[in-house]
């Protein structure tokens, strides 16, 4: 993150003719349009930059009224928490939420920050701010993804001045909506085994924090917000939204200004924060991305999800579609050995299970959660003639071969600790707190990083591995690090080191796949996305609370990167869902199966069998298509959600019904994004028989799904004529 580097001067403005991105020079309003919004920012008089616009497209510069630098009202209130800067330092008059705050060696603390420069390149604009008095620079980035919706904001802070700073705020972005109140927020909380739980609440004047300061992203909060002007619907209203593509702390602040003004600032967590920039460094922030929908919380979604596809995900749209996987941890736990995982893999091939991973348990003398972890030589008791006889049968039954590694942990219980004892993060002599048995490494060390790289790239060059699950089962404590002037950057420097071995692993092996697991939920955010292909979604495989999970899950990210398996019943919470139930509900996302298949029954595998066949016919649509959710788990008996492909070809409609009471039946769902004027073939997947409705009768009047008792379900598949 810390880089020498050496300042230029920009060039004058160059506004290319297909650039998405205008300038006026003589208002000095710069004008970003996407395909579905327009964000607009200028200098006032006074050299400060103001956000002017953030909403639904506008096509004429003209009409953005120039940066006025606003009035202040009393000597309490000055001009400054007025108006919508777009990235203060603190410094000044200034009491809001600041984006950058600094300490000089001297101890002066100020940074105010004035328009220096700026340069269009294509669809991205550079500004490059100063501070009033020293050679310490801002450069703000903005990149416009134009048919995605999406605007990506993040700063570089460059000391170019004779003396060290020590950077004690370094945020990417804040993100103003239009002055007003009566504003909602949206985000996702939860717990481990419980995650992305969807809360919508009124915001009052004061501020309101979402972060983790766990090391990870977490399962408690996730780097997204929604704004709403208070009366938006899944389809209707007015949305504004964002998310930081950061894995490690992180902070965003939704303030309400007793000046009526909401802005959120996001980026690096503040808490437990330092970072020291000699003269010549340069700190960057996370990328914080923003978005704006005129078509309530599912157009919202959508955008996000298209963008993820295209732009996030590492191979972007060239990406395969997720296979169907199996995982053996529901199955065996850490009771690995060759011949379990070769029955259960031909159980898993004869299914149509494209993608075998064995979970936990494989290394060391990993026998429970007690020890091992570090040690990532293969059980020599469990796999006498290592893995390759296994990954080569797996792949010899048409499936891929994926492994489990838990890579940024140690047992202190290991041949790598009894050697690296000071490899575990640690605070002098003080305890070392252990969770599941366990310790973190410092992976922020460079020589760790190059061991655990080391490590992983031994794997997959020795041994077929298609697959890595990553998981991470524990948040840091003691984050201490000696002999460095600085142990507080080991925050941002384990997140960058662990970006580093996915980025390095991934260019060496290009067919290899990751998977983010952190004990379920706990790493999803569009930093770790860039580097994986999917997620674990969470360690609740229980269906019905599935459905909330999954809800919450997909107002962000996008069905193909949520992994969902069918398990065994009864689940985590005691409850017992029919095997259809649990199929359909996991056929939402990127479907996996983890049952004991040894437990199978006949007529389970057959079921199972026709499932992940209707699975494959359609999985583009479900993964890649345009998701509605059109009723929410969080209201009602029924569940609904529908999946249209992006070309129109095909719809799939998923719909639940939890507990029947008095014979209610359930109600007509209606459809959307159909082609009105076009006729749909509708089938009930699983039965014989079609009918055929027009999309205008599909979505006006709504369609009857037959659903009785508790956790009834039932898919239906449209295909248009
Ligand atoms: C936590 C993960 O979420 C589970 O799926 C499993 O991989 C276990 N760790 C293994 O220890």
């Amino acid at each position: 993150m810390r880089l020498r580097s050496c300042f230029l001067l920009l060039a004058a403005p160059v506004l290319l003719a297909q650039t998405r991105i205008e300038y006026s020079e003589q208002k000095k309003v710069w004008l970003l349009h996407t395909d579905s919004s327009a964000y607009a920012l200028g200098v006032n008089p006074r050299g400060e930059l103001e956000t002017l616009y953030w909403g639904g497209p506008v096509w004429r510069i003209a009409d953005i009224a120039g940066a006025t630098g606003g009035r202040g009202q009393s000597s309490f209130d000055p001009a400054q928490s007025n108006i919508r800067e777009e990235f203060p330092g603190w410094g000044g008059t200034r009491y809001l939420e600041p984006s950058v705050k600094i300490t000089r060696a001297n101890g002066q603390r100020e940074l105010v920050l004035h328009y220096s420069a700026h340069a269009i390149t294509g669809d991205d604009l550079k500004i490059v701010m100063k501070d009033l008095s020293d050679d310490i620079f801002v450069t703000l980035n903005y990149h416009v993804y134009g048919a995605e919706g999406i605007i990506r904001k993040s700063a570089v802070l460059l000391n170019k001045s004779k003396q060290e700073i020590h950077v004690e705020s370094m945020q990417s972005g804040t993100w103003s909506v239009p002055h007003g109140e009566g504003y909602r927020l949206s985000y996702v909380t939860g717990r481990w085994a419980a995650e992305s739980q969807l809360t919508r609440e009124a915001i009052h004047t004061g501020t309101k924090v979402l972060e983790s300061r766990k090391g990870h992203t977490s399962h408690n909060f996730n780097p997204w917000f929604a704004i709403d002007d208070g009366s938006a619907s899944e389809e209707t209203g007015r949305v504004w939204f964002g998310a930081l593509g950061w894995s490690g702390n992180w902070r965003i602040a939704v303030e309400q200004t007793p000046y009526s003004q909401v802005r959120v600032t996001g980026g690096l967590n503040t808490f437990d924060f330092a970072q020291p920039l000699k003269p010549g460094e340069s700190l960057e922030s996370p990328p914080f991305y923003g978005g704006y929908a005129a078509d309530g919380f599912g157009g919202m979604s959508r955008r996000m999800h298209r963008f993820e596809l295209t732009d996030i995900l590492p191979h972007g749209l060239q990406s395969r579609l997720r296979p169907v996987l199996y995982n053996s941890w529901e199955a065996t736990t850490f009771a690995v050995d060759e011949p379990g995982q070769r029955a259960l893999a031909e159980k898993a091939a004869k299914l149509g299970v494209e993608l075998f991973v064995m979970d936990d348990g494989w290394f060391g003398k990993r026998n429970n959660d007690k020890a091992g972890l570090g040690d990532w030589t293969v059980n020599p008791q469990k796999f006498p003639n290592g893995l390759e006889p296994l990954a080569k049968y797996v792949n010899s039954l048409g499936m891929d071969f994926g492994l489990w590694v838990e890579p940024e942990m140690i047992n202190p219980d290991s041949d790598l600790y009894r050697a690296h004892p000071d490899w575990a993060m640690h605070s002098g002599d003080r305890p070392r707190s252990e969770l599941r048995n366990q310790l973190v490494l410092n992976m922020a060390r460079n020589d760790v990083k190059e061991y655990i790289f080391t490590v992983l790239d031994k794997l997959a060059t020795q041994y077929p591995i298609r697959y890595f699950k990553w998981d991470m089962n524990r948040p840091f404590a003691e984050p201490g690090w000696e002999n460095v002037a600085e142990p507080k950057e080991l925050w941002i420097r384990y997140t960058k080191n662990v970006y580093e071995i996915m980025d390095r692993l991934r260019a060496k092996h290009p067919q290899l796949e990751i998977e983010s697991c952190s004990g379920g939920g706990g790493r999803i955010d569009l930093g770790i996305l860039q580097r994986v292909d999917e997620v674990w979604t969470s360690d609740n495989t229980e269906a019905f609370d599935r459905l909330g999970i999954q809800y919450g899950f997909s107002q962000i990210y996008a069905p193909k990167i949520m992994s969902a398996w069918v398990t065994d019943v009864p689940n985590m919470n005691g409850r017992s869902t029919p095997l259809k139930y649990r199929f359909l509900v996991a056929m939402q996302g990127a479907l996996g199966v983890g049952s004991n298949l040894n437990k199978f029954s006949a007529a389970d595998e057959k079921l199972a069998t026709e499932m992940i066949a209707a699975y494959k016919s359609i999985r583009p649509t479900v993964q890649e298509g345009n998701l509605y959710r059109l009723l929410s788990p969080q209201q009602g008996e029924v569940t609904a959600n529908e999946y249209v492909a992006r070309d129109g070809g095909q719809a799939v409609l998923f719909a639940f019904l939890h507990s029947q009471q008095y014979q209610r039946p359930a109600p007509a769902i209606r459809l959307a994004g159909l082609d009105a004027r076009a006729t749909y073939r509708v089938q009930i997947l699983g039965l014989m028989g079609t009918m055929d409705y027009s999309g205008a009768y599909l979505m006006e009047n709504g369609i009857t799904v037959r659903l009785s008792g508790d956790y009834d379900s039932s898919a239906l598949i449209l295909t248009r004529l």
